[in-house]
């Protein structure tokens, strides 16, 4: 969701325009079709700006903001921002009428800003692609020829690698920093370095992937929701942020073409580089036919698909290891339980992605980390493909359909103690959850139905794997020691720790 990290100056400086606007604007919507439509109920707002300013006033961010008013307005109300209607749902029943039930209907996404359009190539990717046949291709290009668990198995030997770099920039971290080392950048880095391989089918320098990533921030930086995007009216305010988003793409542009031409020249010519890879995404990109096109994707669009693959997997992947980190230095017997199952089904060998199927209670972990700590608090937006019924609620075409992760996930009538993080809940209180949803919604990390992440499995591998080795390697303390951790969260592209972890780290052999 995009609603979330509007700066509260904004009100200040906008206020009189929006109000002056909105007297204008008020004549022209007096009559309209929307005052007949039954939506959820929601806060009361302002003609035209709606709740933008409450929600931007507040100075919290928005998921802050939405668990505020759910004792208030329940598991589906409607906020008003700018010309944006958002319903929040924030049920399992809710989620399960409109994703799986009214799945088709509730598959497509709604229109963009004209920056995010800018980077996606209009919609040219699988996140934002309308619910039709550009979608269907893209996706099934991703999860049958790039995810497929053979495909995977292909690039083992890089997540090795960026394992064992890991476990070396941790040590050498320590070593310069009396034991301490910042968690969330370090397995960002790690990550990162697997997804890079995977794209473009080279493994990168430190240098390159730095930079790689530097490209990376800028935009999402550059995508972040002005107020425009919710008052259309005021666009000619923001021509020289306009400017700066043209530039950031192209330099975006020139940064990745040389990593697609150096494959694609490899493909043409199988041997040429030794340094590259069996495979890579970009493989499948070259001559892939879309439904409804005569051409294959260009170098622009190959540039947003990549970028897609690599933003897709990195902060969420990251934040779920920052989290999983604070958790176990919190709760030693966690800690020394999962270090007790490693020993005992490896022994004295390092721990491999094989080894990881075979460790219910680091699966138990993962699976309460990804409940209670969702690296994001929202699904991607959802929008109809036609006006539907939710609820028995109107929800128009061009709403924005906002799932409330946490709303499922902490819902006391669907799990014991919900607040509480008990892994052993999924091993001996015979709690249990699909995380596909196919059998029931009991939590969403990743999503449920049509729009379901399609980088599900990887990111459960690479989760898995990163703690298990990183526990494997250290014993994780509090940094400085005997200091409690703060589980305050803040929004930054995912929900990582308002206070970004730094830990102490101890070798274990
Ligand atoms: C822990 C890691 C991850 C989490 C928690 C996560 C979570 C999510 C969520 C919540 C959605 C939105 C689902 C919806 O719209 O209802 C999503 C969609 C998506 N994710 Fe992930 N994701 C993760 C890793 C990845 C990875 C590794 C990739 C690919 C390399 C990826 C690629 C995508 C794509 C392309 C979509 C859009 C799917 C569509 O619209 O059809 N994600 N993810």
């Amino acid at each position: 969701m995009e609603a979330s990290v509007l700066s509260p100056y904004y009100h200040i400086i906008f206020a009189a325009i929006a109000l002056l606007v909105s007297g204008i604007m008020i004549l022209f919507t007096r009559n309209s079709k929307s005052k007949r439509l039954t939506l959820p109920p929601g806060p009361p707002g302002w003609p035209v700006i709606g709740n933008l300013f409450q929600v931007a006033g507040s100075g919290k961010p928005f998921f802050q903001y939405v668990r505020e008013l759910l004792p208030r307005y329940g598991p589906i109300f409607t906020l008003k921002m700018g010309s944006r209607t958002m319903v929040i749902l924030s049920s399992a029943d809710l989620v399960h009428e409109a994703l799986i039930e009214k799945g088709a209907l509730f598959a497509t996404r709604p229109s963009e800003n004209p920056t995010r359009t800018i980077f996606s190539c209009d919609k040219f990717t699988v996140n934002a692609a309308l619910y039709g046949p550009v979608w269907r291709s893209l996706r099934r290009n991703m999860v049958q020829n790039a995810l497929s668990a053979a495909k995977l198995r292909t690039f083992r030997h890089v997540r090795d690698t960026a394992m064992d770099k890991l476990v070396e920039r941790l040590k050498m971290e320590a070593e310069a920093n009396g034991g301490a080392v910042w968690v969330l950048r370090n397995a960002r880095f790690a990550v990162f370095r697997i997804l890079l391989a995977m794209c473009f089918g080279v493994e990168m320098d430190e240098k390159t992937i730095e930079k790689m990533d530097d490209m990376m921030k800028t935009v999402l930086i550059t995508l972040d929701p002005r107020i425009d995007d919710y008052l259309p009216l005021l666009r000619p305010f923001f021509s020289k942020q306009r400017k700066k988003a043209m530039e950031v793409r192209e330099q975006q542009i020139a940064t990745l073409v040389p990593f697609i031409e150096q494959r694609r020249a490899a493909v043409k010519n199988p041997g040429s580089d030794p340094t590259a890879a069996e495979f890579s995404y970009l493989d499948t990109l070259f001559d892939l036919t879309v439904e409804g096109r005569k051409h294959p994707p260009t170098n622009p669009e190959i540039v947003t698909l990549c970028s897609e693959f690599l933003n897709g997997g990195t902060d969420t992947t990251g934040t779920a290891i920052e989290w999983a980190i604070a958790r176990f230095i919190e709760n030693p017997t966690i800690q020394s339980k999962l270090y007790d199952e490693i020993k005992a089904t490896v022994g004295e060998k390092r721990v491999d992605e094989k080894d990881v199927e075979h460790m219910p209670y680091l699966n138990a972990v993962v699976k309460e980390l990804l409940r209670k700590h969702p690296p994001t608090y929202f699904s991607l937006t959802h929008s109809v493909i036609e006006p539907a019924k939710l609820a028995g609620y109107d929800i128009p075409i061009g709403t924005n359909v906002e799932i409330f992760l946490p709303g499922v996930a902490e819902d006391p009538k669907l799990w014991k103690n919900p607040k509480k993080f008990d892994p052993d809940r999924f091993l001996t209180g015979g709690e249990d959850a699909d995380i596909t949803g196919v059998t029931g919604v009991k939590m969403l990390p990743f999503g449920v139905g049509r729009r379901i992440c399609p980088g599900l499995n990887m990111a459960t591998v690479h989760v898995n794997l990163m703690i298990a080795r990183m526990v494997q390697e250290f014993e994780w303390r509090s940094f400085p020691e005997d200091t409690k951790i703060d589980f305050s969260e803040k929004l930054e592209f995912t929900v990582v720790m308002k206070k970004s972890l730094r830990a102490t780290i101890r070798p274990r052999v």
